[in-house]
């Protein structure tokens, strides 16, 4: 790649050619030039600045001294095609720059960074060269700097060690933060001496399981994404088991399970549906109650059934409800977000819904499609046994699509 800075403090720019960069650059994987502005000026002041038409303070860079050094470095030294090169000009009302830009960034093959100084360049600098190159004006943040030569710095940084060959160990950049494939925030990270000052490692960093160190990764990844850029990660996506209170003894804490009310009824109709679509390609039937239900039945249910639901950050994201038919506790619509499958909470929901079993109950009953291979394996695993007696739907049909399941009881 061929990166070319154009300012007015060129010895602004001399880190570049330090560390791991001016590595690249010496190994040929980048060919950098730092220009002066300044070079392109011809009076005896050199001058690059004037006033701003239409007054207002401060100063504008001049479209002379940039026109002549943009249309030397693009014919005296051109790349292939104009179109291949890249007019980077840093600037704060520019869009933000973010990991994928320094991804796509890091694929081309040359880039000029026109770093402004005072209150920017002369606009017609942009709209003449967007002409023949591409130009993207790019921000490093919602802040002010002095001149676009720190932003430069940042930028060039950040495309670099995404060029092939450039790290030392690639691997290490798909666990990192803003990686586009996953967007989290990365785990914090420790090394050597496992006690320092009376601060412990965390355990499960020491115990060699892959498998424990990877989840206690993500999951650190999740919280902190989800604490400190909740416009990457919406907190609730952070909630795990151990975080659900019982909101009936303490309303309090990240996330709270309580007894549903009519005002949860609408989002519990958004929630079942969203549940129930998987459910009902697996057992091929579209006419499942949970995904035809209206607004009103499910109110309804909510008068019909103790019903429960897990809230955090304000989002309605589990449910399950019981009640008691003879002497059997039905438990029924056990639902959980989609996207916070996989966490425990739905084995702890069921758990939640048994432990409400009056005393008159006897044994325990759940139904689920016969197809709904996970289902199954959840309630085995919780001590249920499928039962002979065939599914009866509410207009008394038998349907033997659903699987009937059932334990003493007092089990699991
Ligand atoms: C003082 S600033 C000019 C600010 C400009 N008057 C405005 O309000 O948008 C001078 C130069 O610093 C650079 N700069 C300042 N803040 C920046 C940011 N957040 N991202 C990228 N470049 C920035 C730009 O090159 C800009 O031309």
């Amino acid at each position: 790649m061929r990166i070319d800075v154009i300012s007015i403090f060129p010895g602004y720019l001399a880190p570049l050619e330090l560390s791991l960069l001016g590595r690249a650059a010496d190994s040929g994987l980048i060919a950098l030039r730092i220009h002066d502005l300044r070079a392109w000026t011809h009076d005896r002041h050199r001058t690059v600045d004037d006033t701003p038409y239409g007054g207002g303070a401060g100063m504008v860079m001049k479209a002379e001294p940039w026109g002549k050094a943009l249309d030397d470095l693009l014919t005296l030294d051109p790349a292939p095609d104009d179109r291949a090169t890249r007019l980077i000009v840093p600037s704060p009302a520019g869009r933000p720059f973010t990991q994928a830009d320094a991804e796509r960034l890091s694929r081309e093959s040359r880039l000029i960074f026109a770093c402004g100084r005072y209150e920017g360049i002369d606009q017609r600098v942009l709209d003449h060269f967007a002409e023949r190159v591409t130009v993207e004006e790019i921000s490093v943040g919602d802040f002010v700097l002095s001149g676009g030569e720190a932003a430069a710095l940042v930028i060039v940084e950040a495309i670099a060690r995404l060029i092939p060959g450039f790290m030392g160990n690639a691997e290490s950049l798909a666990e990192e933060s803003h990686h586009p494939g996953c967007g989290l925030l990365e785990s914090p990270v420790y090394t050597r001496p496992a006690t320092w000052r009376d601060l412990e490692v965390p355990a499960v960093l020491l115990s060699g399981n892959h498998a424990k160190v990877a989840d206690w990764r993500r999951d650190q990844a999740r919280r902190r994404t989800a604490e400190r850029r909740p416009d990457l990660l919406h907190p609730s996506q952070a909630v795990r088991v151990e975080d659900l209170v019982d909101g009936t003894l303490r309303d309090e804490g990240a996330a709270v399970v309580r007894m549903a009310t009519a005002g949860d009824a609408a989002e519990l109709l958004t929630l079942q549906r969203a549940c129930w679509v998987q459910e009902a390609q697996l057992n091929d039937a579209l006419s499942l109650p949970a995904l035809v239900e209206s607004l009103d039945d499910v109110r309804a249910g909510i008068g019909a059934w103790l019903t429960w639901v897990v809230r955090t950050d304000s989002r309605l994201v589990g449910s399950v409800r019981a009640g008691l038919r003879g002497q059997t506790w039905h438990v029924g619509r056990l639902m959980v977000a989609p996207d916070l499958h996989g966490r425990g909470i739905g084995r702890w929901l069921l758990g939640l819904a048994e432990s409400a079993a009056p005393d008159e109950a006897t044994r325990l009953e759940v139904f689920t499609g016969a197809a709904s291979a996970s289902n199954l394996r959840m309630y085995k695993r919780a001590g249920y046994r499928p039962m002979r007696e065939p599914f009866v739907d509410a207009e008394g049909r038998e349907d033997p699509g659903v699987v009937r399941l059932a334990k003493p009881r007092g089990l699991g």
